[in-house]
């Protein structure tokens, strides 16, 4: 192995990641036949690049529902890669026994509990299984890599900057109540309060007197298509056609919720447009964090967990978040805490 080149490939690990992932490719490289890697997450093929410099032999399936592999990357017939889904990938190979699962493709929380899932049936016993962007930023990854840890699903993990990788000791997925103390564990040991109080003060200004009322928002529009615009306009029900780019504005006599975090260009812009600031009203990631306290406190969650699409994750807002004292729920709003876990569980908006 080239180990110069190997640190070298362009791609979003860090140096120190891909070498403890070339080093779990060797590790998978030298199994009988060469040995099988299982990849969810192409991406550009840098991940794969580094696994094929590392284990020469191994056979690499790699599965993206997006075909955007790079030739400057890596040269596709080096693996074998699979467009669409993990689901797709295990109909097509019920059988394949993989020495090693690496899982790098859909962050949000629903998204790599179905990856997982789908293939965890596809790695065989005591085989090595990766996760990457295990941290607090990629919530929804960190919320099921630490559940797998802590339900003994995965076993001796070990983890080099955001990449965990251990050993499934445990198939299957860990029940409600592992992911409920995780969760616990987590509102304690997050803190962004320093970047609340800043988005406090924001919102405070144009907020005025407080936030909307569930009225006031159905009568108005959302600028704003992004995470936010979606999570607002998902909190309140309001239908896909009242959210918009601040380009499509036109009536000047209505009001306007900007989500964003580029409030102050697009409000210069509305305005240099002829619409009054007056008409504007900014919500922040505050605002929307204030919002979701208030639910949790008034009916523990339902009008949150209803916006999620998969059980599982209902069941954690509702029971996890909705279980908390009221002064965790003060607490966790105040954090930002609150604001990362409902945008990184996989809101559908
Ligand atoms: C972070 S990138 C992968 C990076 C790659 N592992 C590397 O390190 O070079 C995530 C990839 O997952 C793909 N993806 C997202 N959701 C997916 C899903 N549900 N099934 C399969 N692929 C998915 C995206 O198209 C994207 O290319």
């Amino acid at each position: 192995m080239d180990v110069l080149k190997l640190v070298d490939i362009p791609g979003l690990m860090s140096r120190p990641e891909r070498l403890f992932l070339a080093a779990a490719a060797v590790e998978a490289g030298t199994n009988a036949g060469g040995g099988t890697i299982l990849e969810a997450g192409s991406g550009y093929g840098s991940s794969a690049a580094v696994m094929r410099l590392a284990a020469p032999s191994a056979v690499i399936h790699t599965i993206d529902m997006n075909d955007v592999l790079s030739p400057a990357i890596l040269d596709r017939t080096q693996v074998l890669f699979h467009e669409g889904s993990a689901r797709d990938f295990r109909l097509a190979h019920p059988e394949l026994a993989a020495d090693f699962l690496f899982i790098d493709a859909d962050h949000s929380f629903a998204g790599v509990l179905t990856d997982y899932a789908e293939l965890f049936s596809l790695l065989r016993p005591g085989g090595l299984l990766g996760f990457h962007d295990v941290c607090f930023e990629h919530y929804g990854v960190k919320l099921f890599g630490d559940a797998l840890t802590r339900g003994g699903h995965l076993t001796g993990a070990v983890q080099v900057d955001t990449l965990r990788l251990g050993r499934l000791a445990k198939p299957g997925l860990p029940d409600l109540g592992i992911f409920l103390e995780t969760l616990r564990e987590h509102a304690g040991l997050f803190d962004r309060s320093e970047h609340m109080r800043h988005e406090q003060a924001r919102s405070a200004g144009h907020l005025g007197l407080g936030l909307p009322s569930a009225d006031e928002v159905r009568e108005g529009y959302v600028i704003g298509k992004g995470e936010m615009g979606k999570a607002f306009a998902g909190y309140f029900g309001l239908p896909r056609e009242r959210l918009l780019h601040s380009w499509e504005v036109r009536d000047v006599s209505a009001t306007y919720f900007l989500c964003s975090h580029e409030t102050t260009k697009i409000m210069q812009y509305l305005t240099s447009m002829g619409l009054p600031e007056s008409r504007v009203r900014v919500v922040s990631d505050h605002c929307l964090s204030w919002l979701y306290r208030q639910d949790l406190l008034e009916s523990r969650g339902e009008r949150l967990a209803s916006l999620f699409a998969d059980p599982l994750t209902q069941d954690i807002v509702r029971q996890g978040l909705g279980g908390l004292s009221d002064w965790e729920k003060e607490s966790i709003h105040r954090s930002g805490f609150l604001h990362l876990f409902i945008t990184r569980l996989g809101y559908p908006g």
